[in-house]
């Protein structure tokens, strides 16, 4: 059967040579509602090398567009820039197929692709600043640690003033267009957020510093081609200066409001605490998890400066609804929140107190006295919410003053 899947030439050198995955819809509790790429590389050098395979199922795809340029067979190198399976999934199988001179990761990368597929020991580590020569260019590689993983690593060809940047710069948004150029900026810039909040946010500090180190590195770099979404090759410090906004994490001038309700109590105390702050000047995004998706939350919660949450008690704990978000949410690490807890309960009343306990351990910073009541709002309490949102509101103005 003749090969249907084409090459995309990104440089000088460079081919994508990687799968479009146009159905996926959850990346580990992530919800990808548009799907995702993975994104592998062919550099035509005197050593032909491939830069980072795809997931599994799609080797093929993968295949058929190297083959729209080169037999496999003629690949000399393979480079593992990140060992997570959307990236090296059938690495074992491209192996066996290509059997190239060698195969490079970093050095946490060899230990992981061992732990991961097992009898890998052909895999030669690579160090930081390392070159490998090409023959006619070279690659040099710099190991960026946590972003994603331990084992991750950019990889930078000068010839093409291009950098394989791995999960870094990337998003999941399936498309037939390979260059962010040819996208709508403001989708753009939602889907590299949404990403950053679910992926990338625990990680921020070392971004920041991963973003130093590039820049001492005195690189030239046009291109970043991440192994998500669009090749970046116009406009590099639009997306460079996204990446500091949010991995800085200062706090702004809005809020969000997060909750799930039984017989809309909790719903009524989240609307009051809503119309307050947005009086007050607040911008404010108000998320029922009974309707709302975590990813969804977090991705708000990555521009704002206050995070507020309100449970009824169920069963002497909080909704499970919101058990899920505040467990994504204290694994994302947000940082520099101020916040509040709310909510009502029929007898024992635990939700309340609960999610302060949550708050504090996600080291937000409690701003406001909770609020809560016994089965059904009144008037009072609900004045007492707006209390809340003024006194939330008063706080945000003032440290967004002062930053
Ligand atoms: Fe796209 Fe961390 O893998």
């Amino acid at each position: 059967m003749k090969d249907i899947y084409s090459a995309v030439k990104v440089s000088d050198h460079v081919y994508w040579v990687g799968a479009i995955d146009w159905t996926i819809r959850d990346f580990h509790g992530y919800t990808t509602p548009h799907g995702s790429t993975y994104n592998a590389y062919l550099v035509m050098a005197d050593e032909i090398t491939l830069i980072d395979t795809v997931k599994a199922p799609f080797m093929d795809e993968m295949l058929s567009r190297i083959k729209s340029i080169v037999d496999p067979a003629q690949i000399k190198y393979i480079i593992s820039n990140h060992s997570e399976m959307d990236h090296s999934g059938c690495l074992p199988q491209v192996i066996d197929l290509v059997k190239p001179k060698k195969v490079f990761a970093s050095v946490m990368g060899t230990k992981t692709l061992n732990e991961l597929f097992h009898d890998q020991s052909e895999i030669t580590a690579v160090k930081d600043g390392e070159t490998l020569s090409l023959g006619n260019m070279e690659l040099t590689f710099m190991e960026t640690r946590m972003i994603h993983w331990p084992d991750s690593m950019f990889t930078y060809l000068a010839k093409d003033q291009l950098l394989f940047s791995q999960d870094a710069f990337g998003m999941h948004w399936a498309t037939q267009e390979r260059f962010a150029d040819e996208l709508p900026a403001a989708n753009l810039e939602y889907e590299a957020a949404t990403y950053y909040a679910n992926i990338v946010l625990p990680y921020s500090p070392i971004v920041l510093k991963a973003l130093d180190k590039v820049l001492a590195t005195g690189w030239d770099i046009k291109i970043f081609a991440p192994d998500h979404g669009p090749i970046w090759r116009k406009d590099l410090g639009w997306i460079i200066e996204l990446y500091k906004k949010w991995a800085s994490q200062k706090p702004t001038a809005k809020a969000v409001v997060v909750y799930a309700t039984m017989w809309h109590s909790t719903e009524k105390m989240a609307r009051a605490i809503s119309e307050a702050l947005a009086t007050a000047g607040i911008k404010v995004k108000l998320l029922s998890m009974n309707e709302t998706h975590r990813s969804e939350v977090v991705y708000e919660v990555l521009n704002a400066g206050a995070l507020i949450v309100g449970s009824p008690t169920l069963n002497n704990n909080i909704l499970p609804q919101m058990a899920d978000v505040m467990t994504y949410l204290k694994g994302l690490k947000p940082a520099n929140l101020i916040g509040a807890a709310f909510g009502s309960y029929g007898w024992s009343g635990e939700s309340v107190k609960d999610l302060e306990v949550w708050l504090k351990e996600m080291k937000v910073e409690i701003a406001a006295e909770a609020v809560s009541v016994k089965n059904v709002p009144d008037s009072d309490v609900l004045e007492k919410c707006a209390e809340l949102g003024k006194k939330i509101a008063a706080e945000l103005i003032r440290k967004t003053a002062n930053s």
